[in-house]
């Protein structure tokens, strides 16, 4: 056995191109993308719509092939039947078949990936409790709502026991309850050694869960690291909350700021820099206020994929 512990999932100038409409035009939604995903690893694939998101994921599942470059999933092929068994899978817009009840399903799904009888059961038993969905076991599908399909959805690629899960968009159209819940599946699934590869457009849940992201802008991976590396830059704004300024006083602080925001007596300012902070100060000594915080606002996820975008769109 091979010392070198291979990556789960590695692409190398994996480049797709459509074709399509009645002239045929060109889209290029996957431009030489390199990305390797070790063992163990949570990843998340971060990017606004129609940036190639699933379209990275059709490849990694078999279901599209490559204009050029390659992909390898367990350094082999995604179409060797000997990776698929050890994939979980739960796509974008998931259909089940809604007559069922949620444990009749797992126990299909169980079967139709080769699970034997008995430890079939005890699995489908035990994903129902992972996804908090033991209640409603023997309920038609039907009468679900969008959480309970994609946790049940999640159970579903589960069911064979993979040691890597791909999930397209698994936080797509939950609400933030909804959310969090699948933010502690996904981490439950980290805590047991799986690699965890999925897609997104949501920031937060991305920051708070995965050990490294990809930024993909129109196929472009512009960027993969760990969150606290890529978020090193300093404090980018510093907010100032004074309380007690009125008349020409909080007309002065709010020329200062960069944005001001009013709620009774209170003025919360953004500033830029120590310079402002020092000026609104002055202000604030001269007007007999008070300053009641002051707080460096860190540059989130967010702020650093929103000036990515801008800069893509600006190429
Ligand atoms: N089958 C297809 N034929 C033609 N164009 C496609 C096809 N699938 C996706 N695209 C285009 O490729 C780009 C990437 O799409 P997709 O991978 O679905 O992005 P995402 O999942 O990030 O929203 C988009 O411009 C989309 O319109
Ligand atoms: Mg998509």
């Amino acid at each position: 056995m091979s010392v070198l512990v291979e990556p789960v999932i590695q692409t190398v100038k994996l480049s797709k191109v459509y074709r399509s409409g009645f002239r045929m035009k060109r889209v290029r939604a996957l431009v030489d993308l390199d990305l390797e995903i070790e063992k163990g690893e949570t990843f998340g694939f971060l990017g606004p719509n129609g940036a190639g998101k699933t379209t990275l994921i059709k490849i990694l599942m078999g279901l599209a092939s490559p204009s050029s470059g390659q992909a390898r999933i367990f350094g082999r092929p995604p179409r060797d039947a000997r990776v698929k068994s050890r994939i979980g899978f739960l796509p974008e817009s998931p259909y089940f078949y809604e007559y069922l009840t949620a444990m009749e399903f797992l126990r299909l799904s169980a079967q139709l990936s080769g699970v034997p009888g008995q430890e079939a059961e005890a699995r489908v038993r035990r994903l129902l409790k992972l996804v908090r969905m033991e209640d409603a076991a023997n309920v038609q599908m039907r009468g679900f709502s969008r959480g309970m399909l994609q946790r049940i959805g999640v159970a579903q690629a589960l069911v064979n026991d993979p040691e890597l899960v791909i999930l397209d968009e698994p936080m797509g159209g939950l609400d933030p309850i909804g959310r969090k819940e699948f933010r502690d599946i996904i981490a439950k699934l980290r805590k047991q050694g799986k690699t965890v590869f999925f897609s997104t457009h949501i920031l937060s849940d991305v920051e708070m869960i995965c050990d490294r992201v990809g930024i993909v802008i129109a196929g472009r991976l512009v960027n993969t690291g760990r969150l606290t590396e890529i978020l090193t830059e300093k404090a980018e704004s510093i907010e100032v909350t004074v309380t007690g300024v009125t008349g020409k006083f909080r007309k002065v602080l709010e020329r200062v700021a960069q944005q001001s925001i009013r709620s009774g007596d209170s003025l919360l300012l953004t500033v830029r820099g120590d310079d402002e902070v020092e000026r609104v100060m002055a202000i604030v000594r001269e007007a007999k206020a008070k300053v009641s915080a002051i707080v460096p606002r860190r540059k989130t996820l967010e702020d650093y994929f929103m000036a990515r975008v801008r800069e893509a769109g600006r190429n």
